[in-house]
This record gives structure tokens, sequence and C-alpha cells, in this order.
């Protein structure tokens, strides 16, 4: 790496979809992403337990220099963003679901949300649509499964076209007119989303907005970066090589995993 990079953690490949855009925005910009695969998903596991790996990592991210982290994880950012910020002496952006732009799109008022069980049943979760709900329908769409399709590489295909149309059932029966993906895996799935829920459904996710609020950050802290390609280095917690290949399929471009021992820190 150049100089420092920014950095960017998610419980495994999903949080690529927020790291591709902040590549798209912020060319020059090194990116050092950590993957927690072995603890991937977080979406079924206790607050406490997310915290804790979410700290690890945050903590592993700023050792190797991070000038601000990127949580790309509804889930994690739900259960962990007030401890980070509490402890981590870099700016520590987190993500919520889109919940503000999708209910301004909606011309029905009918929205379905999108998200792992864990950030639907936070706290944050009910004060988010508590602030922007702004009358509109809300239908809160757990969505167990779908992050481990990501995971394996399945964005497209009929195994994971019938765990969507199994699991959209809910929210085309209540004939949402607009989509959030409020988990980061899930905009990899969008096609797949898109031509399930039909033309008239738009669908809408966080990742840019994260992205221009990161170089926000990066300008007010003088720290930008404006020369130069920037590098992008790939940190797991799982098998380098399954993760390799999941993630140069997402990212489109090949890329080398390394595997970190997060204890040993
Ligand atoms: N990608 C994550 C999110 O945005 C979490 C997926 C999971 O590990 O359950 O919520």
């Amino acid at each position: 790496m150049t100089g420092q990079p920014i950095g960017v953690f998610d419980s495994g490949v999903g949080g690529l979809s927020v790291a591709r855009e902040i590549r798209a925005l912020l060319p020059a910009e090194d990116i050092l992403y950590f993957a927690d695969t072995a603890y991937c998903p977080y979406g079924g596991r206790p607050v406490d337990e997310i915290r804790e790996r979410s700290l690890l990592v945050v903590n592993r991210l700023v050792g190797e220099g991070a000038k601000v982290v990127v949580v790309a994880c509804n889930t994690a950012s739900a259960a962990a963003l007030e401890t980070l910020r509490a402890v981590i002496d870099v700016p520590v952006i987190g993500m919520e679901p889109a919940l503000k732009p999708a209910v301004t799109k909606s011309l029905r008022g009918r929205v379905g949300v999108m998200a792992t069980p864990a950030t639907l049943r936070a706290e944050r979760f009910d004060r988010l649509v508590e602030h922007y709900g702004n009358g509109a329908e809300i239908f809160p769409l757990p969505c167990p499964g779908l992050v481990e399709h990501v995971e394996l590489g399945e964005v497209d295909g009929d195994g994971v076209e019938e765990t969507l149309k199994e699991l959209l059932g809910p929210i085309m029966r209540a004939e949402v007119d607009t989509v959030v993906l409020g988990c980061t895996h899930y905009p990899f799935l969008r096609a797949a989303i898109s031509r399930i829920m039909g033309p008239g459904v738009s669908i809408v996710d966080s990742g840019a907005a994260v992205a221009r609020q990161v170089q926000r950050v990066l300008a007010v802290n003088g720290t930008v970066s404006v020369s130069g390609d920037g590098i992008f280095r790939l940190l797991t917690s799982g098998n380098a090589e399954a993760v390799g290949k999941v993630a140069s399929r997402l990212w489109t471009e090949p890329l080398t995993a390394e595997t970190v021992d997060l204890a040993s820190v």
C-alpha cells in the first residue's frame, strides 16, 4: 500500500458492493478490505458476539494503518457502531438500510426492507422507521439463507432464484413498489430480485451514499489521496483461496486473499 488505506469490513464478501462504490468515486484511494468469513453470516448471531468480532476486525484494520473505517455491513453497524466509535480513534462510518430514499421514491407508500434478522431486530431499525417512515407502510423482510448464496458466488441460477422466490413472497403479496436492499450482500442479487419483483418495483441500496460519506469525511480531515491508482488488498479470517475466488467473481477482476489470524493481534 502506498499511503494510508480506507479500511472496509463486512462479515464476508458482501461489503465488496460498498467497496466498489468507494473505488468508483475515489479511485486513487488504497482499500484494505476484511472479510470475517470464519464467522459469516453474522445475521443469526447474538449482538454481543457481532460486537466482539467487529471490534477485533476494526482494531486490526486500524493496526494496519487505516485512516478511516467503513463498516460495510448493516448487521455489524446495527450491533456495534456506537461501541466502535467510542473506542476507535479514526472515523468509523457505518450504514443502515436506505429507508429514507426508498420512502421518497415510493409512489404508493409501500416499501419492503430486505435485511438480516439481526438488523431488523435491532433498536436502530425501529428508530429508522420512526424517523423516516413518513406514513409509508414498511414491510420488514428477514432473509435468512441469502447471504450464504452470495458467499458461494451464487448470484444467479436456479438455486438462488428458488430461495428468492420463496423469500420475496410476503412483500410481493403486500404489493410493495420499492424494495430496500438492507444487507450489503444483496446488491449482488439485484438483477435476480428485480426479475422476480417485476419491472414496476424500484430497488434501492445505500452503497453509493456511503461512498459519498467517505469522500466527505476524508475531505474534512484533509486525508484525500489525489493521484495514482489505489491498491486493493483483501484480508479474510477464512480460507484465502475460496474467498479470493468468490471475491474475484464479484469484483469482476482477479483478487488474491490473505488469511489473517485475528487472535494473534
Ligand atoms: N452483509 C451484512 C449486512 O449488510 C451481513 C450479512 C451476514 O453476515 O449475515 O448486513
